[in-house]
Formats: structure tokens, C-alpha cells, sequence
């Protein structure tokens, strides 16, 4: 029985719960939910000792997967068309595993040998001879297994690898709009969940799928040739056999489902009650009581389950040692008796007996197969859908050249408008407005009345509806995003410093800049003398695990990035509202140095800042109600008078 007619490829997640747990529920035909999908549940593997009771587990299909092939079907022929460049490799990996079915059927033919021939008649030639072979087989097999696990994980890896970048790409040059429509989580969830399961179909769905189709008809051919009517007789008992075992597997992973519920749900109440806030309200409210006898009734039911799941457990275990049992108890009787035995020799029913054994495995785990299918086409509709994805913000295809040092940095606003995808109104309705090179305009109006909108569609973070938005007259549609980034600066109430050092963050600006550059920044940016006391300087640690800065001094390096860029058009959203009026103050100063000699387009929420502009555009629900400047706006006494007498 040492040698088994498996694949030997590895399951990456241990079968040998079931080699007689009755109690663990955390098997991974139980796991529900969308992490670590894949095809890996439930196939077959080499058990120790041949078919032992722990068959493969039932797998089952996650309607969230089926819900996702219906709306998006994958075609069989892109799915192809990602394995093509792998061909050769997995042609060789099929061999193997082809080979592997078929030497492992022609070990009990060397038995029957052993048991008819080479005993019975002294033949040490023979013997040595078909010992020899059964050694060879083992050795050849494992050898194979252990060639197939490496090129089938290399091919999952590359093109896990390959898929991995794309989908990156892909969405790095997604507009800001997905981000914000996308449920946070999700998209990292996509580039690690989905796309590390992808390496479980090659490597397990369809090495599995493969070796128990070959492994069962090589077995099933090898019975009909050694005994025609132990075949029948196996036609007529496995079937059975193996639709209880599943009966009774299904039966069981049912249980476990309900249990990790009901385990979820006393862990919600537990979370609820006996956290910080949820403490806070369960005393307020004073439910305390309806907490403890909610707690009561799930901790109860648990109980049930519980005895029910393990009891379920050990009757899995039960029938497979009883089938196990009987059905070579069923081939001895047929063949014992006169009527059926058919002069059947000793050797045949010793091989017979291990070959019968050997086909359950693979017929348990191609019932899997529609299953595992299922789940892997799933994870293909759901990357293909990701690289689907239009670009609504595209990158032009003849781009018109426009570097920093020749561009004078005019801004035009031309009939635009703006509407934000499944809004009803315009966040900009017809807007007009030229900033010429160098000067500043002043947006003013209510909280939505368009002010960062405007500011979004200079640097291109969305596409007007209607209209343009053009720079030095080109559209901005025309440029590529590397001059638009270059010509464009923003500084707005959002800062975001990546984990790393200062002079790090500092650099995602000018990759080239000295730390002479740094610190020249830093100083225009009124935050070198803060840095400077750090003990670690240029070098200490922020973002979310480093140094933490304040609101003002975040905005403060903010700027400093920005005048590393030293873009011909400065945005100013809202840059100072977060902080108090001290801050505020010394920070305008920085803001002030910044301005010189730019195009500057500022949003701010006091008017003092507002007051020095060129020109002051008042917005008012996506619409220009007046522009003027200071002082001819207050003359004509109408919202910005109001405003500024506030
Ligand atoms: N990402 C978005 N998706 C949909 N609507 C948005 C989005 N951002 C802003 N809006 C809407 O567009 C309008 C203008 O917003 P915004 O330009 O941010 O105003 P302001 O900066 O003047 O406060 C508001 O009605 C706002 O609700
Ligand atoms: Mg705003």
C-alpha cells in the first residue's frame, strides 16, 4: 500500500485534518467569505497511507462568485491567451502529471507478479526484478512531483507577477474620481487577494483537475484489465460509497458554516458591549441586561452546534473507515466464493484490492471540479474587470510638448462645465475665467459652491463636461501628465506624507534635489528651524508610523514640496483653514514667498488672503455671480460686500 496512484503536488493547506479530527472546524472546506479564494479547497492530495479517511473536502461555490461570472462572463479564450506564453511549460507539467497516473497503475501489476510468480516459484530474478521496479516507481513518481510543483509554481508566479503590475498600472492611472467611488479596502483587497489566488488555480485547481481525470481513468482501465468482473463489482459499490461520503461531508460543512456564524456573531457582541464606545453605550442606554441575555441565547445555541458539528465530524470519519472497510471485505467475498471467483489468483486480488482503493480519491475530487472551476473563473472576471476599466482621465496620444522653463503659465477657463459622474447638477455650470501668466485669482463662494472643482480641473484630476481648460492656450487634455504635473503645483488642506524620512517626502518632488535644495525649501517653507531641532534632522521618520507633526507643520512641508517643484502655477485650496490663526499667520508668510512671480489660483475661506488678488471670481451653486476686484466688488455692494463686511 506504500505506493499511491496520486499526484504527488502538495496541497498548500494540510488534508490531514482529516485523518481523523472529529472536531476541528477550521478546515478548509468551512472558510466562507472572500479572502484567500482559490481553488484550493477541497482537492485531493497524497494522504499518508493511501486513501485514509479524509477524502478530499466537498468544495463549494460562493454565490458571490457565481453573481460575478453572470454579470461579467469570462471568455474561455483571454484566459488563454494569459497562459500562452506558458505553453511549453505546461505541456511538460501535463506530461508529468499524465506519467505519474500511468506508473502509478503498473505497481500492483508487480505485485500480482510478486504474489502469483516470482513467491510461488522461487523466481529471485523475477523478484528482485519487480521489488526493484516498485522502488523505481516510488522514487520516479516523487521525482515527478516534486519537477511539477516547481514548474507549476514558477508559471504562478510569473504570470501572478505579470497580472499583479498590470492591474497596478492600470489603476495607478485611474482618475481620482474611481478612488473615490471605490470602497476603500477593495482595490488592495483586488491586487492581493485576487490576484495571490490566481496562483492557487495553476498550481492547485488545475494540476488537481488534471491528475484526477488522468489518475481515475488510468486506474479505472488498469481494473478492467487485471479482472473484468471485480470491475463490475467495483461499478456497482463505489458509487454508492462515494455519494454518502459526500452526503455526510456536505452534511458536516453545513454545520461548521452555522457554527462560524454563531462564533461570529457572539465575538460582534462581545466587540459591542465590551469596547470602549460600546461600553459607553450599553451604559447610557441601559441595555446591559438585554446585552447579557443576548449573549445568553448565542453562547446556547452554540453549544448545539458545537456537539452537532463534532458529532457530524466523527460520523465523516465513521462511514470512511466503514467504506474502507467494506469494500475490500465485498472483492474478498467475490472472489472467495466459487460461483462468482472465476479462477481469480491471489496476485490479482492483492493488486486489484490496491487499485480500487486507489480510484476513490480522484472520483471524491472530480466532483469538485464544477466547484473549482467556478471559483477560478470567478477570480478571472474579477482581475479582466479591473483591466477593463476605462481611463476617464487618458493620457493624450500625440501629447503637445510644454516644459515648465518655456511655459508662462496662463490659465483659461473656456465655457466649462462640470458635472461629477452619477451627480444630478453641475458642480460647474458655464464657467469663464482667464488668469493671465503671473497673476492671482481668488475664488470666494459658499462650502460646494465649485471652488475645489475649479481647482481639480486645472490640474486634471477630472475632464470638463463641456468646455476646456486650456494653459499657455493648449488644452490640458493635450499635455502629458508629466508637463501638467511639472507646470502645476497644488497645496490644499490634505496633506499626505508617505512613510519614510523628511528629505524622502521632500524628494518625491525632485528626486534629484541636494539636501542644500532641501534645506533652501524648508526655509522658504518656514519650517527649517522646526527640522533642525530634530535630533535626526533631514532623516527622522514621519507619516503614519514616524514623527508626528502637527496640522501646521504637515502643511508647512507640504509647501516646501511644493517649492521643490517650482511649477509655474500654484494651487492654493483652502491651504490654511485647518489651523488656528496664529499658525494661519506664520504660515501666510511661507504662502506669500511661494506666490512670487506664479501664476496663482487661491481658495480661501478668509478674505484677508483674498484681498491682494488680481482678480476675485465670486461662485455661487457651479455659477460666476461677480468678479471683480477688491475694491470694485465692494462698490458694488453685492455678495462679496457682504461677505467681506463679515
Ligand atoms: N467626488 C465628488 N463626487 C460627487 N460630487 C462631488 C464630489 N466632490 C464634490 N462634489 C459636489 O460638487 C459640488 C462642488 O464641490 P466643491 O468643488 O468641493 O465645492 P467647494 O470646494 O466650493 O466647497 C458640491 O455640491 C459637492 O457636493
Ligand atoms: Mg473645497
Amino acid at each position: 500500500m506504500s505506493i499511491t496512484t496520486h499526484s504527488p503536488f502538495t496541497a498548500p493547506r494540510p488534508l490531514g485534518a482529516g485523518s481523523g479530527d472529529p472536531g476541528g472546524h477550521g478546515g478548509p472546506g468551512g472558510s466562507s467569505g472572500h479572502s484567500g479564494r482559490g481553488g484550493s479547497r477541497g482537492h485531493g492530495g497524497p494522504g499518508p497511507g493511501g486513501p485514509g479517511p479524509g477524502g478530499p473536502r466537498p468544495a463549494q461555490v460562493d454565490p458571490a462568485d457565481r453573481a460575478q461570472l453572470d454579470e461579467s462572463p469570462v471568455s474561455w479564450r483571454r484566459v488563454a491567451a494569459l497562459f500562452s506564453p506558458y505553453r511549453g511549460q505546461i505541456a511538460l507539467v501535463m506530461t508529468l502529471i499524465v506519467g505519474t497516473s500511468l506508473l502509478g497503475t503498473a505497481s500492483p501489476f508487480l505485485v500480482r507478479d510478486i504474489v502469483d510468480q516470482a513467491i510461488p516459484h522461487q523466481d529471485v530474478r523475477l523478484l528482485l526484478l519487480a521489488v526493484g521496479g516498485l522502488v523505481a516507481i516510488t522514487v520516479v513518481t516523487q521525482l515527478f512531483g516534486v519537477l511539477q510543483t516547481w514548474i507549476s509554481s514558477r508559471v504562478g508566479q510569473r504570470l501572478m507577477h505579470g497580472l499583479r503590475t498590470r492591474v497596478f498600472d492600470h489603476l495607478q492611472g485611474q482618475s481620482l474620481g474611481f478612488f473615490t467611488r471605490t470602497r476603500g479596502g477593495e482595490v488592495q483587497s483586488r491586487l492581493t487577494n485576487d490576484i495571490a489566488g490566481m496562483q492557487s488555480v495553476i498550481t492547485d485547481t488545475a494540476t488537481s483537475i488534471a491528475s484526477n481525470v488522468t489518475t481515475a481513468i488510468a486506474t479505472a482501465v488498469a481494473m478492467a484489465a487485471l479482472s473484468w468482473r471485480l470491475s463490475l463489482l467495483s461499478l456497482v459499490v463505489i458509487p454508492p460509497a462515494i455519494w454518502l461520503t459526500r452526503r455526510v461531508a456536505l452534511l458536516r460543512r453545513d454545520l461548521t458554516t452555522r457554527l462560524q456564524g454563531g462564533l461570529a456573531e457572539l465575538n460582534g457582541i462581545v466587540d459591542e458591549t465590551l469596547s470602549v464606545s460600546g461600553a459607553r453605550l450599553t451604559k447610557t442606554l441601559g441595555i446591559g441586561e438585554r446585552r447579557s441575555a443576548e449573549f445568553a441565547a448565542t453562547s446556547a445555541s452554540l453549544v448545539d452546534l458545537e456537539l452537532a458539528s463534532q458529532l457530524a465530524g466523527r460520523w465523516r470519519m465513521a462511514t470512511m473507515q466503514i467504506i474502507f472497510a467494506l469494500i475490500p471485505a465485498a472483492i474478498y467475498l467475490v472472489a472467495g466464493l466459487p460461483a462468482t471467483s472465476g479462477g481469480m489468483t491471489i496476485g490479482t486480488l492483492v493488486a486489484f484490492t490496491a487499485l480500487q482503493s486507489s480510484i476513490f480519491r480522484p472520483l471524491m475530487g472530480l466532483l469538485n471540479t464544477g466547484a473549482q472551476w467556478v471559483t477560478s473563473m470567478a477570480l478571472f472576471s474579477r482581475i479582466f474587470g479591473y483591466l477593463d476599466l476605462e481611463v476617464d482621465v487618458p493620457e493624450p496620444t500625440h501629447p503637445v510638448a510644454l516644459p515648465r522653463e518655456q511655459a508662462r503659465g496662463e490659465v483659461r477657463f473656456e465655457d466649462v462645465s462640470f458635472r461629477y459622474p452619477g451627480s444630478h447638477t453641475d458642480a460647474l455650470h458655464d464657467v469663464s475665467v482667464e488668469v493671465p501668466a503671473g497673476s492671482t485669482l481668488a475664488l470666494v463662494g459658499e462650502t460646494g459652491s465649485g471652488k475645489s472643482t475649479f481647482a481639480a480641473l486645472v490640474s486634471r484630476l477630472y475632464d470638463p463636461t463641456a468646455g476646456r481648460v486650456t494653459i499657455d492656450g493648449i488644452d490640458v487634455r493635450d499635455l502629458s501628465s508629466a508637463d501638467l504635473a511639472a507646470l502645476v503645483g497644488v497645496v490644499s488642506q490634505e496633506t499626505y506624507l508617505v512613510h519614510g524620512t523628511i528629505a524622502d517626502n521632500l524628494r518625491l518632488a525632485r528626486p534629484d534635489a541636494s539636501d542644500i535644495d532641501l534645506w533652501q525649501a524648508l526655509e522658504v517653507a518656514q519650517i527649517d528651524d522646526v527640522v533642525a531641532t530634530l535630533p535626526e534632522g533631514l532623516h527622522t521618520l514621519v507619516g503614519a508610523r514616524g514623527y508626528r507633526f502637527s496640522g501646521g507643520e504637515q502643511q508647512r512641508l507640504a509647501i516646501a514640496r511644493t517649492v521643490l517643484r517650482n511649477p509655474r502655477i500654484l494651487l492654493l485650496d483652502e491651504a490654511t483653514s485647518a489651523l488656528d490663526n496664529d499658525t494661519e499667520r506664520g504660515l501666510q508668510a511661507a504662502l506669500d514667498a511661494l506666490v512670487v512671480g506664479r501664476t496663482t489660483i487661491v481658495i480661501a475661506h478668509r478674505l484677508s488672503t483674498v484681498r491682494d488678488a488680481d482678480q476675485i471670481v465670486v461662485l455661487d451653486h457651479a455659477e460666476i455671480l461677480e468678479r471683480g476686484t477688491h475694491a470694485t466688488l465692494v462698490a458694488a455692494a453685492g455678495r462679496y460686500a457682504s461677505l467681506a463686511a463679515r
